[in-house]
């Protein structure tokens, strides 16, 4: 290639380096703020909308930033929303991403509602790995969590990607008047179907700005648990360090468990994530303030000329050198964001 603009992102090299010293590997891509259910933890009772088509980042763009993004470092895609199941075809975009060499793994973390219907294509189109979220085993617990009926879905979908090809873990999170009674239900099924379950800690991310303490489970409290139910855990030596989960093996190696525990135990100092909201918009914290829009720049409504890949670059680059050292979730003056988990990307 000759006279091209940008033949110096022709390379992988790692670019996404905040003050701190971390480098940016996980880009997490939120491709809808809709749901077909609305989590106490997450959504309000009554959403006044959600975002129109015209605001959702389209999916050529989406795979115009990954393909830059992964020359400046990032190797590691996950699809978010809302649920992004509701995104129409969305295997479509995950099968364009599957064409960016250097890309290691497209993940996507779902309610699993829609699962079992989209799972041949999901997996066809080049998925790699999923989440599907599971907080209990009890229907109307389910109902009153996610204000919804469904839990049959979510389990058939869940089966379904127990017999796909797909690298699968369920995400539990306790509400401690809620479900902290499905804890150990929760592990002996995750054991059963013999994928790894993660606990994560609720975060003050609700749009109901009912989050409080006491209703957070700690991650100790739950190993606790476990282990005088189901034995030692054996710390698993295969975590990556910026993962934000400590992985556990049982010692029977039946099944494995994560604890995520962004409250009780934050893990800033090794936060390698950059965040993409469904309106496109870059964040480099859950719970940061502050966005740097990249849709203007891909998608101009004022006729102006479509911008250069070092444009898209430097934005990602201006959004991860201002990423603060953490989260600051137990100090006294902390704010919540001004968006909920669902208009973010979980
Ligand atoms: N705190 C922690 N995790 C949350 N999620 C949604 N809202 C919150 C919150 N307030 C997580 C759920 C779900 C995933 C999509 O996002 O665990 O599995
Ligand atoms: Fe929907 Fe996920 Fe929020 Fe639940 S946590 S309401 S499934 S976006």
């Amino acid at each position: 290639m000759t006279n091209s603009p940008d033949t110096s992102l022709n390379r992988i090299a790692p670019e996404l380096i905040d003050s701190f010293g971390r480098v940016h590997t996980s880009l997490r891509v939120s491709v809808t703020d809709a749901c077909n259910i609305r989590c106490k933890y997450c959504m309000p009772e009554n959403v006044a909308g959600f975002l129109p088509q015209n605001r959702l980042l389209k999916f050529d763009s989406i795979d115009r930033i990954v393909s830059v993004l992964v020359k400046a470092g990032i190797n590691k895609v996950r699809l978010t929303g809302g649920e992004p199941l509701m995104r129409p075809n969305l295997w479509e975009l995950i099968r364009r991403l599957s064409k960016i060499d250097g890309l290691l793994q497209i993940a996507l973390t779902t309610n699993g509602m829609l699962l079992s219907d989209q799972i041949d294509r999901l997996v066809q189109s080049g998925l790699t790995h999923i989440n599907v979220s599971l907080d209990t085993l009890r229907e109307p617990a389910f109902q009153q969590i996610s204000r919804r009926e469904g839990l049959d879905l979510v389990l058939q979908g869940l089966r379904a990607a127990v017999t796909s090809p797909l690298n699968v873990r369920v995400n539990a999170l306790l509400l401690r008047d809620i479900n902290l009674q499905d804890c150990l239900p929760l592990v002996e099924f995750a054991r059963e179907l013999g994928v790894v379950i993660r606990f994560i800690e609720f975060m003050p991310l609700d749009a109901n700005r009912s989050w409080s303490q006491s209703q957070v489970v700690p991650g100790s409290e739950v190993r606790q648990m476990v282990q005088q139910r189901f034995g030692r855990l054996i710390p698993s030596d295969s975590t990556d360090p910026s993962q934000p989960s400590r992985d556990y093996l049982f010692e029977d190696r039946v099944g494995g468990i994560g604890f995520i525990s962004p409250v009780s135990e934050p893990f800033c100092s090794s936060c390698n994530r950059l965040r993409l909201t469904a309106d496109g918009k870059f964040r480099n914290c859950l719970f940061g303030s502050q966005e740097w829009d990249v849709k203007c720049l891909l998608e101009p409504t004022d006729g102006s000329r479509p911008c250069t890949d070092q444009e898209i670059l430097a934005i990602a680059k201006a959004c991860v050198e201002k990423k603060h050292a953490s989260h600051g979730i137990s100090k006294s003056d902390f704010q919540p964001p001004d968006r909920a988990m669902y208009q973010i990307g979980g």
